[in-house]
């Protein structure tokens, strides 16, 4: 059985790709061990210059595995999913997305992490936390306002409908939109190029541009993952993910 994360080293540059095509790329426990494994010792590396976080040209993820927010449901910030957000939002080189087809709750939040979001024409970025019963998470409350508007924010994050790829760029979640077949080329390309730089002076750049957001982003980060962890345990979030598994439609009218 192929691992659930995929690591490539080549010409400086470390490309991490989601790899649970049956599950639609669902990110379980042991996917995020695994991703902030690979981040803190890259960012120690100096032969890793750059990262590209992707799935498959069709797919990104669908988010956090539903089976296990229902039978094991993280229960605050000592744990990998948290150990990942920290690492991404930490990681000191530059860090692309390459996203193809849907990217859904954290698949969409960890993007809010990265510096650079390139996406297939079929990408779908959707935080749906409303609808399952659940509360913003990965500092998106405030980092997604910060950077599509407290318009589109308050769109996306209360009614949780997909946002197409053109929409992104145009409120500036993505970068580029690229033909799917072309995405995965294009973000080893824009990867490359980056990995040719003096890497210091990117480093400075990217420190310098996140500073003062720094604190606040893991203040936010641990205040929502409180709530998160809360609403987890709670009778709508527990509706929603067993009517998605079940394949039905969730019955929120007596929550
Ligand atoms: N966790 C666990 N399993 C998941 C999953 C998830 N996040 N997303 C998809 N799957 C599983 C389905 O249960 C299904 O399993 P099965 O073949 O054993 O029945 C399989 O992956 C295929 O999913 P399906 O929904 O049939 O595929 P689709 O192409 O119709 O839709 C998505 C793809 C991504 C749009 C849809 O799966 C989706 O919306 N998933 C998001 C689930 C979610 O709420 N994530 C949490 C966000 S916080």
């Amino acid at each position: 059985m192929s691992p659930p994360i995929l690591a490539l080293r080549e010409a400086g540059v470390l490309t991490l790709t989601f790899n649970r095509a049956d599950k639609k790329n669902a990110l379980t426990q042991e996917m995020y061990g695994l991703l902030h494994r690979e981040l803190q010792q890259a960012a120690g590396d100096d032969a890793v210059r750059v990262l590209v976080l992707q799935g498959g040209q069709d797919l990104f993820t669908s988010g956090n595995d539903v089976t296990e927010f229902l039978q094991r449901p993280p229960g605050g910030l000592d744990t990998p999913v948290f150990d990942f957000l920290r690492s991404l939002a930490d990681f000191p080189k530059p860090a692309i997305a390459a996203v193809g087809g849907p990217a859904v709750g954290i698949g969409t939040t960890m993007l809010l992490h990265c510096d650079f979001v390139y996406c297939g024409d079929n990408a779908l970025f959707s935080v749906p936390f409303v609808n399952l019963g659940l509360a913003p998470e990965a500092a998106s409350s405030l980092l997604l306002p910060l950077r599509v508007g407290p318009a589109a924010a308050a769109e996306m994050l209360m009614f949780g409908e997909p946002m197409a790829a053109d929409d992104a760029l145009a409120v500036g979640l993505a970068h580029r939109v690229l033909p799917p077949q072309q995405l995965l080329d294009y973000a080893q390309a824009q990867a490359r190029k980056l990995a040719a730089k003096p890497s210091a002076s990117l480093v400075l750049t990217k420190q310098l541009l996140r500073k003062a957001q720094r604190e606040a982003v893991h203040a936010v980060m641990a205040d929502e993952a409180w709530h998160f962890a809360r609403m987890l345990q709670g009778p709508a979030a527990k509706e929603a993910f067993s009517a998605f598994l079940a394949k039905r439609k969730p019955d929120f009218s007596k929550l």
